[in-house]
């Protein structure tokens, strides 16, 4: 879809809908939406007299203009009480609103600068969220039916009308930044949203060259004898397993090559398929386990958009790929493996996978001189019981750096929320035979699979975020539709652009 900015009157453009919005509980409308209703000789201030818009979030109205003014429509975009009036919410009314005018077989649709006047929001932070709104929600994932649906009657065109000639460029060059951050977030969506069969190990070092080549960035893949030489026995041994080669993906990108101090690493958890291995997990639902690369997709995602922005940062990307599969090579209960920081794993579970791979990505990323390290993972079932699905469970040793992604989620609207790391959490970790084990018994799961992994960051500043419920969505809601949600991308891009503000 093309998004581009013009200047003009909101009445007077030829397109097949133009939205306008209400807040909640207005009973005049003012502005675009005040204009919009003089045009139509009142039809919207009557709708909101007869109680049937209501300015509620979400809400969407269509009026058909009956050739009145050039627009054959307008909408009425419902945008919620003022007091909660954010940038996520015009992401959210844009989504939804976008989707409705593509089930009415609209193609050309123009649309105002949600709350850029009463609203307080800059003009740029509106147009960003236009645009990011509108792509997310319109995303579809469709590839593997043999007759695709035809694409012509998608929406094609969205127009961003701004009174205020002068502003156009901030518009423009707004609208072209929310792309990149949509379309960073839409890669991680078809990753995840890929069946297993299509997203192997393989699948996902090539797609990270890919990424690599069109941006400019280091690609280092590394197989199986590389991990042997380097002793990476976590990743290995969920690996032996599986006929499908694992690969180990390093992503650089040198945004400020004479500070190679001035780093981060975002490491990815890139399990490909869970079975649990020979831990076997039950049938109900294994399906969703395709999403369990969801970290790993979405370290390689940000990268590509961090390469586009070029902020005075240096980041690696690091995704430790793998299937869990219980083969005839399988490891099994009880096995000891050694993993690359030396320290001893037992594994008691072969269904916790995740930190034996990400314990390998851990000590590489230290021993690469990463000075801030990130780590996303679908990590845990028992995160999804303590936060379900709305909010992405952090956990860290040093909260400056956790606070600065909180600060980074705020600004994309993804949710996130920190758990405890008290000491006497690592007790769940013991074993009798080996430095750890890899399950810390049924008491808080998260919180031992984080103390696990702090095992191995040590004394560098991580933050670990267990996106096992987050990643996918089983419902449609705003930009965000049922399947991958693509978190958090977004976040992790706009980290990187704050951290190199410093
Ligand atoms: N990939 C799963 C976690 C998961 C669960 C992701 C639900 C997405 C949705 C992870 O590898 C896993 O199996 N964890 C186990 C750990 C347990 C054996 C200690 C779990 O949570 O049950
Ligand atoms: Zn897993
Ligand atoms: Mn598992």
């Amino acid at each position: 879809m093309e998004i581009k900015a013009v200047s003009g009157d909101i009445t007077q453009i030829d397109a097949g809908a133009v939205i306008v919005n209400l807040f909640d509980g207005v009973k005049t409308p003012g502005g675009a939406t005040g204009a919009a209703d003089k045009a139509l000789d009142g039809a919207i201030s009557r709708l909101i007299a007869e109680g049937e818009i209501k300015g509620e979030k979400g809400e969407v109205t269509i009026i058909h203009t009956l050739g009145k003014i050039p627009p054959a429509r307008v909408v009425v975009a419902g945008l919620g009480k003022q007091k909660d009036f954010s940038p996520e919410v015009v992401r959210q009314v844009m989504g939804t609103t976008c989707r409705r005018l593509r089930r009415a077989g609209i193609e050309r649709a123009a649309t105002i600068l949600h709350g850029a006047g009463i609203g307080g929001l800059g003009t740029a932070e509106s147009a960003q969220a236009i645009a990011e709104g509108a792509l997310l929600g319109l995303y579809t994932f469709k590839r593997h039916f043999s007759k695709p649906e035809d694409d012509g009657n998608g929406l094609k065109e969205l127009t961003v009308v701004e009174m205020d000639g002068s502003k156009l460029p901030l518009v423009q060059e707004s609208l072209d930044k929310g792309r990149i951050f949509a379309e960073a977030a839409i890669l991680a969506r078809d990753m995840v949203n890929e069946p297993s069969n299509f997203m192997t190990p393989t699948n996902i070092a090539e797609i990270a060259q890919k990424v690599a080549d069109e941006h400019d960035l280091e690609a280092t893949i590394l197989d199986k004898p590389q991990m042997e030489e380097l002793g990476m026995g976590g990743l290995l041994g969920v690996a032996r397993g599986s006929a499908e080669p694992p690969k180990f993906i390093v992503l650089r990108y040198q945004g400020d090559p004479d500070n190679p101090g001035n780093n981060l690493g975002l490491i990815g958890k890139g399990i490909t398929f869970d079975t649990g291995g020979i831990s076997l997990k039950g049938a109900a639902g294994m399906g969703e386990m395709k999403g369990d690369m969801a970290g790993a997709a979405s370290v390689i995602s940000a990268m590509k958009a961090i390469a586009q922005f070029k902020p005075k940062l240096n980041v690696t990307a690091i995704a430790a790929a793998t299937e869990n599969m219980p083969g005839g090579s399988a490891q099994k209960p009880g096995d000891v493996l050694r993993t690359m920081s030396g320290k001893t794993v037992e594994v008691e579970n072969t269904d916790a996978e995740g930190r034996l791979v990400l314990a390998d990505a851990l000590a590489y990323a230290r021993q690469m001189g990463i000075g801030r390290l990130l780590d996303v993972a679908t990590l845990t079932g028992a995160i999804v019981t303590a936060l379900g699905d709305i909010c992405t469970g952090a956990f860290t040793n040093d909260q400056e750096l956790l606070s600065a992604v909180i600060s980074a989620a705020g600004t994309s609207g993804e949710r996130i929320w920190q758990l405890p790391m008290f000491e006497e959490y690592k007790e769940q970790n013991k074993s009798q035979v080996a430095d750890l084990k890899n399950t810390g018994g049924r008491k808080a799961g998260s919180i031992a699979a984080a103390q696990f992994l702090a095992e191995f960051s040590e004394d560098t500043p991580w933050v670990h975020l267990d996106i096992a419920g987050t990643s996918m969505s089983d419902r449609e809601s705003g930009y965000q539709i049922k399947g991958a949600t693509g978190v958090p991308v977004r976040t992790l891009v706009n980290l990187a652009l704050d951290l190199a503000e410093g």
